[in-house]
């Protein structure tokens, strides 16, 4: 049976700022998720052939770095574009734009940030993703976490409105295994 991996990114230098976006490359931390996730995934696929997706951003292709497969790189895999707040971190935007915090504490899912994307065009953009998942074989994916949450709710049938609010941790390795009439789940964490 087929199946589909999904891993963020190791923890970048942002991640350890709080900083949203941008291009940062990995914390000390996360280059050593990238070292340690060819034995995981090795762990999890076996022998069977496998093809790599990572976004077009630095902290993907440096996580993916060390695995042996072949390597497509999406632009459309990239994290969802804060616009304005890209750089800034929470409290900052909090600070410097009071009511796009609020409105988007109020609807996450819609709140599209100026300049920017909401969960909702994630989504949409995701959809040639989707569609060429449904038709390939194994598939890794290294992407961001927006986007890991929008992919990880369309395979648990879950609705596409609630994927802000799925739980993809740093440093874990999510198997899903599409069956028929559920998809079966299984999670790795990298202990790093
Ligand atoms: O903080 C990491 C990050 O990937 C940001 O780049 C992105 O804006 C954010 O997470 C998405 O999470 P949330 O939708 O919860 O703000």
């Amino acid at each position: 049976r087929r199946c589909i991996w999904l891993s963020r990114h190791g923890e970048s230098e942002y991640n350890l700022t709080g900083k949203l976006g941008g291009d940062s490359s990995l914390s000390p931390r996360g280059q050593l998720y990238a070292e340690k996730l060819p034995q995981l995934v090795r762990d999890a696929v076996g022998d069977r052939p496998l093809t790599v997706w990572t976004s077009t951003l630095k902290r993907t292709q440096q996580t993916a770095k060390y695995l042996p497969y072949p390597k497509l790189h999406w632009k459309a895999l990239d994290e969802l574009d804060a616009g304005v707040c890209d750089g800034m971190t929470y409290e900052e935007i909090e600070r410097d734009f009071p009511e796009d915090f609020e409105a988007r504490d109020k609807n996450k899912y819609e709140y599209r940030y100026r300049g920017g994307e909401s969960y909702r065009d994630v989504v949409a953009r995701l959809e040639p993703i989707i569609m060429e998942l449904e038709r390939q074989e194994n598939i890794m994916i290294v992407t961001h976490q927006a986007v890991l949450r929008c992919i990880y709710a369309y395979f648990m049938n879950v609705p596409q409105d609630r994927s802000p609010w799925m739980v993809v941790p740093l440093h874990t390795l999510i198997q899903l295994e599409p069956r028929p009439y559920s998809t079966a789940e299984t999670r790795v964490p990298a202990n790093i």
